[in-house]
């Protein structure tokens, strides 16, 4: 049982590299790697259940609507793995349900049901806040053609799932709209002081950036 668990793990790594290894928008194969580790870390402090969390962390994009056809086309390619899998009915609906409930689409989700899907959607939240986040940042709005910063653009302070993911913004305005309220959603306590660490750097980081823009500095 624990080999056949061991197996499934690599098993799933595997398959989520073999998704995204081409993925250019910052959902690639090394941010999958970075979200495993932590959710193992994270299931470990917070006595979550390893394997699931692994599991999940290892999945959670291979069935992103951003790189699907939709979010349910996702949805069933995630579960036809999951049916070839040597795993528990329980175990199986419990790593589907994470990964359909865990994204952050513009902060309409409902709060994770269990305490191993808070811990998969704090170890995504972190690689979202932080050094590694605003890297991702810039290069997602090069992928989706926005510019970097526009004085002429302000951020939108509420906006629907569909103006989250399509509307006209900027790299800079993506902190307002979404990376600096990340750390005040995070679930768990041992994630919840990376994230402040993180948040702080990011801020002074954006700070910064206006400084620099505005020739201060
Ligand atoms: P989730 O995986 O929770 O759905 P996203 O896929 O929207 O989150 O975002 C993952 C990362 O991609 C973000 O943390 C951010 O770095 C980057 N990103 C997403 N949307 C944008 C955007 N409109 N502009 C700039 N970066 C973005
Ligand atoms: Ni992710």
């Amino acid at each position: 049982m624990e080999n056949e668990r061991e197996r499934i793990m690599e098993a799933a790594r595997q398959f989520a590299r073999s998704e995204l290894e081409h993925d250019a928008t910052g959902h690639d194969w090394w941010h999958i790697h970075r979200v495993v580790t932590m959710a193992e870390r994270l299931a470990r402090a917070e006595g979550a259940d390893v394997f699931v969390c692994i599991a999940a962390a290892a999945l959670h994009d291979v069935a992103d609507e951003k790189l699907n056809e939709s979010k349910e086309a996702g949805l069933r390619k995630v579960s036809g793995w999951l049916e070839r899998q040597a795993m528990t009915d329980a175990d199986r609906a419990h790593v589907t349900d994470i990964i359909a409930t865990m994204s952050y689409r513009g902060g309409a989700n409902p709060p994770m049901r269990t305490l191993e899907g808070k811990v998969v959607q704090d170890a995504d939240r972190l690689d979202a806040i932080g050094a590694i986040a605003i890297a991702r940042t810039f290069l997602y709005a090069g992928w989706k053609g926005d510019p970097i910063h526009d004085p002429q653009l302000p951020p939108r302070e509420t906006m629907t799932a569909e103006e989250y993911r399509r509307g006209r913004s900027t790299a800079i305005n993506h902190f307002h709209e979404k990376l600096l309220k990340l750390s005040a959603l995070i679930n768990t306590p041992s994630a919840r002081a990376i994230a402040e660490e993180r948040h702080a750097f990011m801020e002074q980081y954006v700070e910064r950036f206006y400084r620099e823009w505005s020739g201060e500095m």
